[in-house]
């Protein structure tokens, strides 16, 4: 898989993938994260991305033509399954949208600046737009790195131990069980008999009902299939 991120400012991600699961999924060639440089795409001779609005308005609209020359030069390199626009006003980011976008092959992915994209990027150029939340950032770049993370992790192979990727909050519309280590009695708070019984059936039992405890206690809207809003 490879996952080619579109940025105004690249050197904000260098670091992100250069570290830790990130780095040894690129190492191992599971996967292949390519920062791009939107400027290298640019035809003004300041190497300018932006523009001001047509109607007025505060702030600069980023223009169409070099994130078109990019994308268009990206796809004559490869096939790509999606072009995704980062955006405060995408759909948000979930873990059946991680689920899905890790198994359908090359990405796209387009870190907006500034007040946002001329809105015929959006129209003509992108499939799908992603939020990871319902704030503004200053960037797609956080945005970005945050839907890579989601993704790469889930790629077989990735993070040890497979079954913990499946194992996560959410894949299975429940948080978590709590999990807990040596020693069994720190200061005399213990961890649960169940866990050190040895008995693997009533185990896997505590811990669904306690993943079943949880979200009702702190994620209702899971079990409502509902988000964060009540939608
Ligand atoms: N760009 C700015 N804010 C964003 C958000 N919340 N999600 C995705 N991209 C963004």
């Amino acid at each position: 898989m490879r996952i080619d991120i579109l940025s105004a400012v690249p050197r904000l991600l260098d670091s992100w993938f250069g570290e830790s699961i990130l780095q040894r999924a690129q190492a191992k060639g599971t996967v292949e994260v390519v920062v791009h440089d939107l400027r290298q795409w640019s035809t003004d001779k300041h190497r300018r991305l932006d523009d001001y609005p047509f109607g007025g308005g505060a702030g600069m609209v980023m223009s169409v033509e070099p994130i078109q020359r990019a994308i268009v030069e990206l796809k004559s390199q490869r096939p790509y399954n999606e072009v995704i626009y980062l955006s405060p006003d995408g759909e948000l980011l979930d873990q059946p949208l991680a689920n899905h976008l890790s198994t359908g092959g090359n990405l796209i992915l387009l870190c907006g600046h500034y007040k946002g994209v001329d809105e015929r990027v959006r129209e003509h150029l992108v499939d799908r737009e992603v939020s990871i939340g319902n704030y503004v950032l200053t960037g797609g770049e956080l945005a970005a790195a945050v839907l890579c993370d989601a993704i790469i992790r889930l790629i077989p192979g990735v993070i040890g131990d497979e079954t913990s990727a499946l194992s996560d909050s959410f894949q299975d519309g429940l948080v978590a069980p709590p999990d807990y280590t040596r020693p069994a009695d720190f200061q005399g708070w213990k961890v649960p008999d169940v866990l050190l019984s040895g008995h693997q059936a009533r185990i896997d039992a505590w811990r669904h009902q306690q993943a079943v405890e949880r979200t009702r206690q702190r994620r209702p809207d899971l079990l409502k299939g509902e988000d964060m809003e009540g939608n």
